[in-house]
């Protein structure tokens, strides 16, 4: 197995503010909709909330001595809007802007670059309240916050990214309706909030520019990948027609200034499309500097004529599956990372990969993850031959550094690197933190 990375390589892990936080009311901070979506019964595993969450927001500086003694070269999380701007668009909260002001302190003094992700879900209620993302002048109030943000942490911060899984928030927020605003099976709403999401970012990607900031600003996209089942043709065509609904939706407008041609077509025949201008368009595809990407699993599908969306069936690959029952697909990852290098003009980063585990403590207080070490070996190989057939990814983000409430999944989903038991907030490294650090030193030394 290769596992050879050049020595300015990234490694680094992942976190969102949601998921680790908690002070839900400290120093000001506005309510989201998570903090509103979770205080409904039913709507979360067992009701949990992240109104506590890891208490990062209490100990920030233990969890940056932990990344440093797991030697990580980078830090990736995400900045509450509602501790920034508690209702959205109006007065700025200097103490939330000191809160992340402090980390990324923290951060540096460590040697570990900071990730900001502005947006990881968490949209103001206030905001919500007004319509959200189905509101026009969305676009400016996440501008208005976006420039809060670079006047408060630009040339400090040297890596911005705008927002995280556009897929995912409005798809389970309008579809599936399993996260906030939490409406179910309304597509056209769903592609209105993407498309104020998009305009939004590249609005973001413009302001960068001109106030010139150093660094540099890119996007995460989630790309979950529908792989062809079989090499056959009508297979093949099938799955890259199913990946336009999906993932392709994002991808190609910001990539290729484009929204995807046959999921255009049978979204405007349905009368579901919002108003598109070629304006809209120039701005979406403003040209970022890095691409971000998280990847967890491919999905394998064949063509099936009766399913008239997609023309696709999925087929089941008999692989190991993960605690939340993913599939542990890295041969699919190295085709999603073959088609990247095809058509990227930017570095990529994988921003999120990583694997939940009914992880236990044993009675020596060790986390023995060995699994989890055998899954990041099996992706972090396919993503090194990749590197070698000249792929150009910069870095890679382990999902994530602690174990975190998994959205609508709560607690029990583990992630993370740092084992967390909550009821005393007491952080363990687990064996794949240990692993992650010999993988960072072994790069270091070439
Ligand atoms: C991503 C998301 C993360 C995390 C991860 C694991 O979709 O960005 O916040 O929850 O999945 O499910």
């Amino acid at each position: 197995m290769n596992l050879k990375f050049p020595k300015n390589f990234i490694f680094g892990a992942a976190t969102a503010a949601y998921q680790i936080e908690g002070g839900r009311r400290a120093d000001g901070k506005g309510e989201s909709i998570w903090d509103t979506f979770c205080d409904i019964k039913g709507n979360i595993d067992r009701n949990e909330t992240g109104e506590v969450a890891c208490d990062h927001y209490h100990r920030f500086r233990e969890d940056v001595a932990k990344m440093k003694e797991m030697h990580l070269d980078s830090y990736r999380f995400s900045v509450a809007w509602t501790r920034i701007i508690p209702d959205g668009d109006g007065k700025v909260n200097p103490k939330g802007v000191a809160f992340y002001d402090a980390l990324i302190d923290e951060l540096l003094s460590a040697g570990i670059e900071p990730m900001l992700t502005m947006f990881h879900w968490d949209l103001p209620q206030a905001l919500q309240d007004k319509g959200g993302w189905l509101n026009p002048e969305s676009v400016k109030w996440y501008t208005h916050y976006a420039e809060v943000l670079f006047d408060a942490f630009g040339g400090k911060v040297k890596k911005f990214i705008t927002f995280n899984e556009p897929f995912v928030f409005t798809d389970f927020g309008y579809v599936t309706g399993t996260f906030p605003p939490g409406i179910k099976g309304n597509y056209r709403n769903k592609l209105i909030a993407a498309h104020n999401v998009l305009k939004s970012h590249g609005s973001a990607v413009r302001l960068f520019r001109k106030k010139k900031i150093n660094g540099e600003i890119g996007i995460t996209l989630d790309y979950a990948y529908n792989c062809p089942a079989t090499k056959q043709d009508k297979d093949v065509k099938a799955a890259a027609r199913a990946n336009e609904f999906w993932a392709g939706w994002y991808f190609e407008p910001v990539v290729l200034g484009r929204y995807p041609e046959h999921a255009k077509k049978w979204f405007a025949e349905r009368g579901l499309l919002p108003e598109i201008t070629d304006d809209d368009m120039q701005l979406i595809a403003e040209p970022i500097d890095f691409l971000g990407i998280n990847h967890y699993f491919v999905n394998y599908l064949e063509a099936d004529e009766t399913n008239d969306r997609e023309g696709t069936r999925t087929v089941y690959p008999n692989v190991h599956h993960t605690d939340m029952d993913w599939p542990v697909t890295e041969d699919g990852f190295y085709e999603l990372l073959k088609y990247l290098q095809s058509v990227l003009k930017v570095p990529l980063y994988i921003t999120e990969n990583g694997v939940s585990l009914n992880d236990i403590v044993t009675l020596d207080g060790t986390v023995e993850d060995y699994d989890r070490i055998d899954y990041m070996k099996r992706y972090l190989s396919k993503l090194s031959q990749a590197i070698e057939e000249g792929l150009d990814c910069r870095g890679y983000y382990y999902w994530s550094l602690m174990d975190n409430m998994e959205w609508a999944a709560g607690y029990k989903p583990r992630f993370g690197l740092i084992y967390v038991d909550y009821p005393t907030q007491r952080r363990i490294i687990k064996r794949s933190g240990e692993w992650y650090r010999s993988l960072i030193d072994e790069k270091n030394k070439v």
